[in-house]
């Protein structure tokens, strides 16, 4: 047992800090598909840490490539100067990037990356005279991190409200969650391809074409409880796009690397956006970093139309390309490769598929959704007390099932690390059934207790 830590002073993020006090949920080290406590258990982690550590904890390639750098050069700026690593790990990810999306910018998380890639297209247009192009274009329940770009595009209330007005040019198209129509899907949904068509029907009539700079979407939304595009949704938006002259971004933070059985859900749909953004998966999280994959020719607008030896765009981070992450990064990438992961997750995603839906049936199922190894369980809420009914499952599942699961709303939010094996799918699944059946037979104070519950959506 370790020593009982002091935690006043953190303010945790995502948290409800005061709870989580009273009884903490510490992590002290990990190990492919584990966590170990500080109690001395093993938690098998169905959600890959925050759906990034897609390679499984600690690989060893990755830990010591971080080893090395650090003892090697632990910072250099990329700032007028540069350093291998940097335009290597670029070069490997225009190596796996969807064809022409071969351009790179580094920054420092996911939060990071939407913001880089908004700024990118408000300055693209302008740089090729089209200033006009001001206004973002984001869906409702999108969740593209936390940065005042992030959350104008966003669509969570609950991550806006406290902060006031956000960025004016920003508007919304609706999700595509229809429970009613498409409930229990295996797979993509059947209904709902026209909803896109509000792109055109609503927005662009509304703003018209010609202000709208860029339309950013989750291929996957995963943070609101896991969103799939219905059948032909994506390629309706990317044409809508074309015949406008809108920037699609595809915010691939947590479907890309192989979350869906492919490198990117790009690949998977077969839908090439014209800018991507990731982190998460890019470094196997042992490293924080972000990157921005950018279409060559949006990249050359800048480079033929900024004077010659002028900065070609007025943006970047201290830590842009750091040397640890840009090592973490190329290990990872080798690991991937190596270790053929992606098609390792295609090859279990109809085995996770399965053992999801044999969850439908148990007490308070209302969906289940899923696609590669990303599974959304969506609960009835408790009336009066939204998000109670999934914090107990997850609560029931870390105390008493040795699970790590995550919740959204009443969604339970399943992203295991690729390289799960079925019994510990089944192991996973098995947890939260006896965890639902067990808030069945006995709910819990958590349940009916005065606090006000809150939900982490990170
Ligand atoms: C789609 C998407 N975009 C952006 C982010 C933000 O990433 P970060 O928390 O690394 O800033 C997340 C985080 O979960 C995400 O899911």
């Amino acid at each position: 047992m370790e020593q009982a830590v002091n935690t006043e002073h953190l303010w945790m993020p995502f948290t409800a800090n005061r709870e989580f006090k009273e009884r903490p949920r510490m992590l002290v080290s990990a190990s492919g598909m584990y966590y170990t406590s500080d109690d001395g258990r093993q938690i098998l982690d169905g959600t890959a840490g925050l759906w990034c550590v897609n390679a499984g904890h600690c690989h060893p390639k990755i830990t010591e490539a971080i080893r090395r750098q650090a003892g090697e050069m632990d910072f250099a700026p990329l700032f007028q100067m540069g350093h291998p690593k940097a335009f290597q790990s670029a070069s490997a990810l225009a190596a796996i990037a969807p064809e022409g999306l071969d351009r790179v910018f580094f920054c420092n998380d996911g939060s990071e990356s939407v913001d880089t890639a908004l700024k990118i297209a408000l300055a693209w247009h302008r740089a090729r005279g089209d200033a006009q192009r001001v206004r973002l274009i984001g869906r409702e329940r999108a969740y593209h991190g936390v940065n005042f770009g992030g959350i104008a595009v966003g669509g969570i209330a609950g991550n806006r409200k406290q902060f006031g007005a956000t960025l004016a040019n920003a508007d919304h198209l609706r999700h595509p969650l229809d429970i009613e129509r498409n409930a229990f899907s295996r797979g993509l949904p059947e209904y709902g391809a026209a909803l896109a068509d509000e792109l055109e029907a609503r927005l662009l009539a509304l703003h018209d074409p010609s202000t709208v700079a860029a339309l950013i979407v989750e291929p996957v939304q995963g943070s609101t409880g896991v969103i799939l595009p219905p059948k032909g949704y994506l390629q309706r938006l990317r044409d809508i796009c074309d015949r406008h002259g809108i920037l699609l971004i595809f915010d691939e933070v947590i479907t890309g690397f192989g979350r869906l059985g492919a490198p990117f859900a790009a690949d998977y749909f077969g839908v090439v956006p014209d800018m991507i953004t990731c982190a998460k998966g890019l470094t196997n999280a042992a490293v924080p970093m972000g990157a921005v994959m950018v279409r060559r020719d949006i990249h050359d607008i800048f480079m033929e139309t900024a004077p010659q030896g002028a900065i070609e765009l007025a943006h970047g981070y201290t830590y842009s390309g750091h040397p640890l992450a840009a090592a973490a990064m190329l290990a990872t990438m080798e690991v991937y490769r190596e270790e053929d992961l992606f098609a390792r997750a295609a090859a279990t995603a109809p085995y996770f598929e399965d053992a999801a839906h044999s969850l439908r049936g148990l007490p308070f199922v209302k969906d289940i959704r899923n696609l590669g190894l990303v599974c959304g369980i969506e609960l009835e809420s408790l009336p009066g007390k939204p998000t109670a009914r999934a914090i107990d499952v997850f609560l029931r599942c870390f105390w008493d099932e040795g699970v790590l699961v995550r919740t959204t709303g009443d969604i339970i939010a399943l992203s295991p690390p690729l390289i799960i094996e079925p019994a510990q799918v089944d192991r996973i699944f098995d947890a939260i059934a006896s965890a639902l059946r067990a808030q069945a037979a006995q709910p819990s104070s958590a349940l009916y207790g005065q606090r006000e519950a809150t939900a982490p959506i990170a």
